[in-house]
């Protein structure tokens, strides 16, 4: 070969595989480790499991108000069970597994085994007393002074509820739009645990209507700041509705939604802020289904799209340079994986009824939102200014000191004498080592504004992960990975 056909020969090749690593990333690895990440946050006993540097933890959960509330998972980098993210998690993971069971492929059961380990401890959290829903176990105040292994975990587990004298239907109604979107994933593989998501449901969210309040004001310092219900309570009674609505398509669940009005336009969605959720899943129904008493929803999910799209006049998005979506400096991967399933979700039901609208001049097409859609998932991946995937164990460049617990101590299969509350912080916590266990599948918090990332244990705004950031980009990893 002449010098300088192999010097083309080189740049080609390696151009090539520069574009294997950024141009095309693998959607299926990615969606199977974001699924698998799952496992690494549970609570309760573990059967065998991949990821298998965690064990049993949390089993006298519920002991002290005399009932079993094992189960469930850990919502980040600590030990406390708090069910408003919990639910909002098993929400998503539902919403995900129904927009895209054929796309999941061979990782549709392990979707539904992530979905259960959350709906089995929100059933007994509903079902456990008569006239309480229990809303979470473990004091965090007293877990967050600790840096120790979820299995060593010796701080207050103190229960908390909500009643009739003291409601909460921000988390009452987010749980049961938790159970009844689950309802419509085991349909059709588990009918009697349907029919119980179903009723249990129902119980719920008529709880959370009857009784009206938000939890925030009666729980305090044990769920504020870490999950205020900043937004209040009308979202999660239109998210709660909403989804009964669409396991049951009952008349009541209408009314219900009437009463309560389509609520406000916002620019985000989240664990505390479910309007635009709401909105896209009963646009469904204008769209769909044609039903024009679903209009005012339509028009919402629309100015809630023309407020994140960047080219639109009426945009209120930041994007980085290297062109992330930027809503806020806390854990801003959470806001943007919740979003960018809105996009690929109402880019499916606009596609289903050839629609399009405008925001402005702006025309707006389902491959404008589905485009939007893939470079936020392609720059978490690793098609960035850092080259850095924001998913532990995806690609070879990724966070190695994420702030969680478990995954940043000695795991008890290697070192099994206990440690206490303190001894994680040195020399684990503070020390500059990588993590000694791989929580696969994790996304980070991410990186900043400038695109730039500093891989720091400490620095739990961009190095802890979610469940809830997670739950999303299961079902955005999944339109992008299977065939449809
Ligand atoms: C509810 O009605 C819609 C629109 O007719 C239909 O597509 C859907 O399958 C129904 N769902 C249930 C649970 O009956
Ligand atoms: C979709 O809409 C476009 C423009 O409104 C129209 O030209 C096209 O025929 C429609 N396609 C279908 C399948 O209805």
């Amino acid at each position: 070969m002449a010098p300088s056909r192999f010097l083309l020969f080189v740049i080609v090749f390696n151009l090539s595989l520069l574009c294997v690593v950024q141009c095309n990333p693998d959607y299926r690895d990615a969606l199977a480790k974001s699924i698998l990440f799952f496992q690494g946050q549970r609570s309760g006993r573990l059967p065998p499991q991949d990821i298998s540097w965690r064990g049993s933890s949390g089993l006298s959960d519920g002991s002290l108000a005399g009932v079993d509330l094992t189960g469930g998972y850990y919502d980040a980098g600590d030990n406390v069970k708090f069910n408003l993210p919990m639910a909002y998690t098993a929400t998503l993971l539902s919403w995900s597994v129904i927009e895209n069971s054929r796309k999941l492929g061979p990782q549709l059961p392990a979707a539904r085994a992530a979905i259960r380990w959350a709906t089995d401890y929100l059933l007994k959290c509903a079902r456990a007393t008569p006239g309480r829903l229990y809303v979470g176990v473990g004091d965090p105040n007293a877990d967050h002074k600790c840096w120790e292994r979820p299995e060593d975990m010796d701080t207050a587990r103190t229960v908390y509820y909500v009643t009739p004298a003291s409601p909460g239907s921000d988390v009452a109604g987010e749980t049961a739009a938790a159970l009844a979107a689950a309802s419509i994933v085991f349909r059709k593989v588990d009918e009697g645990y349907s029919r119980l998501l179903l009723s249990t449901a129902k119980d719920v969210l008529q709880f959370a209507t009857q009784h009206r309040g938000s939890y925030s004001d009666f729980l305090g310092s044990s769920v504020c700041p870490f999950y205020c219900s900043y937004s209040g309570y009308t979202d999660e009674l239109i998210w709660g509705a909403g989804w009964l609505f669409t396991a049951t398509n009952e008349t009541y669940y209408l009314d219900l939604l009437k009463s309560v009005g389509p609520g406000d336009g916002t620019d985000i969605f989240s664990w505390d802020n479910k309007f635009a959720g709401a909105h896209v899943l009963l646009a469904r129904r204008n769209l769909v289904n044609n039903d024009e008493t679903f209009g005012a929803y339509r028009q919402k999910a629309e100015d809630f799209m023309c407020k994140i799209l960047p080219n639109s006049p009426s945009t209120t998005t930041k994007y980085t340079a290297g062109g992330l979506m930027y809503k806020m400096g806390s854990s801003n991967l959470q806001y943007v994986t919740s979003i960018t399933f809105l996009l690929t979700t109402y880019s499916k039901y606009m596609a289903k009824a050839n629609h399009t609208f405008t925001c402005g001049n702006l025309v707006v097409t389902p491959d404008t939102l589905r485009n939007l859609a893939r470079r936020q998932v392609d720059y978490i991946l690793g098609d960035n200014p850092l080259k850095m995937s924001y998913m532990v164990g995806y690609g070879s460049n990724y966070p190695k000191r994420i702030h969680h617990r478990g995954s940043s101590l000695p795991s008890i299969a290697v070192h099994s004498q206990e440690m206490g509350c303190e001894s994680g912080f040195q020399p684990y916590y503070y020390g500059s080592s990588p993590n000694p266990n791989t929580l696969t599948g994790a996304v980070v918090g991410g990186p900043d504004q400038n695109d730039f990332f500093p891989d720091e244990r400490g620095d739990y705004s961009h190095s802890e992960p979610t469940t809830y950031t997670n739950a999303a980009l299961v079902g955005c990893l999944a339109s992008f990975a299977g065939k449809s």
